[in-house]
């Protein structure tokens, strides 16, 4: 078991640790002990998570003396709105949570936003924490504090920053995942790599598709280091004021590729599409050498994502979508890129060359 210690002390300590290990879920009693006394608990969990992992993680802390009511969400980005923040809220005053109760939000990005979000506004704020079961959530969304739930507009656009008190990540409940859903997070994985860590880009380099298979015995060192990424990044800016957009490799193309497919492409693929574009972005106007390049994209397609934009999508639906998604400022694109492989840099990409980059690049 290892654990990374994510320091957030301005204004107040807020510093929390993620604990990374196969097997910590049994230590999630003993996690909780440690962080205080708590009135009630209550475990936020999603329909498909329940009966793979909460319920014998409720069971488990039931006998350690933990009472903790379980509320269960329907599966899927559908449930991320207000309408189930409201009904949540309803059943904690049902069953009588307090300002000293503590949230533990278990299940993939969907569980852990829609409860963060819940625990800064229920009566103006309880304690969380986050037990991630996606590779996703655990590599990514369950850290850093952002939360929220979507509106019919666009994704993610009602939120709050609000830290949890601790991130238990236990790679063996990923034994369930389905393949496509590691891939989901691998692309994340392999972003992080590429803005922040030439070495974990090396190990996956090596790995490749057997990363695929959660009982691959790297896979653990892989999220840590991961998540070592991640907290530092967060570390120096947490409400992405500047470091924090790096995080962001990828995913401002990959939003559109997502927008202007009507969400039929998943954002996974989505996200390899938008770091392969980068990648070749890159080269070009960032002065990322060809070798590299190559090594890059090599490695999105052979975790058995792809690094093209899916056929379909033209330059002027994907512009529409960055347009929308507010990414374009007095006609200018702001694009992470890399100079090299762990080597972020952000560049301003006027509308006009965007189009015809992608053009070029769609012909
Ligand atoms: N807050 C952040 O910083 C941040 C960062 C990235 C993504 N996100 C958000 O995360 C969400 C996506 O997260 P996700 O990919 O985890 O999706 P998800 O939570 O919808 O989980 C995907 C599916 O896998 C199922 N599942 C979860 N754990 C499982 C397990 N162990 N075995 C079998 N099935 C399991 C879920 O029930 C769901 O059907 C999006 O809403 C996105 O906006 C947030």
């Amino acid at each position: 078991m290892q654990s990374i210690r994510l320091i957030l002390n301005k204004p107040l300590d807020r510093s929390y640790d993620v604990i990374i290990g196969r097997g910590s879920l049994g230590q999630l009693h003993r996690e909780i002990g440690k962080l205080g006394r708590f009135s009630t608990y209550a475990m936020i969990t999603d329909e498909q998570v329940r009966p793979l992992v909460t319920e014998t993680l409720a069971g488990q802390l039931r006998s350690h003396g933990v009472e903790v009511v379980v509320l269960t969400l329907p599966a899927g980005e559908a449930a991320k709105t207000v309408d189930t923040v409201v009904d949540l809220c309803k059943q904690f005053l049902g069953f009588g949570l307090d300002r000293e109760s503590l949230l533990l939000a278990v299940g993939g990005g969907v569980v852990g936003d829609i409860s963060g979000f819940t625990a800064a506004i229920y009566l103006r704020g309880v304690s969380y924490i986050q037990v991630p079961t996606t590779l996703l959530a655990q590599v990514d969304s369950a850290i850093g504090g952002k939360t929220g739930v979507d509106l019919g507009a666009g994704k993610n656009l009602l939120g709050a920053f609000h830290q949890p008190l601790l991130v238990l990540a236990d790679p063996d409940v990923l034994a369930t995942l389905p393949p496509d859903a590691m891939r989901e997070g691998l692309a994340e994985v392999i972003k992080t790599a590429l803005i922040g860590d030439p070495e974990l880009f090396a190990t996956l380099e090596h790995e490749g598709s057997r990363l695929v298979d959660f009982r691959n015995p790297l896979l653990e060192e892989v999220i840590v280091r991961t998540c070592g990424v991640k907290c530092r990044v967060v570390n120096q800016d947490e409400r992405e004021g500047g470091l924090r957009r790096i995080l962001n490799f990828g995913h401002t193309l990959g939003h559109a590729v997502e927008a202007a497919s009507n969400y039929r492409v998943s954002h996974g693929q989505a996200v390899a599409a938008g770091m392969g574009t980068a990648v070749r972005f890159s080269e070009r106007l960032a002065g990322l050498g060809q070798a590299e390049a190559r090594r890059a994209l090599a490695l999105i397609e052979a975790v058995g994502l792809r690094s093209r934009i899916p056929l379909g999508l033209n330059s002027q639906a994907l512009l529409a979508a960055l347009a929308k998604d507010k990414k374009v400022e007095a006609g200018v694109c702001h694009f992470v890129l890399l100079s090299g492989i762990g080597q972020p840099v952000v560049r301003p990409i006027p509308l006009g060359q965007l189009r015809r980059e992608l053009e070029s690049m769609l012909a």
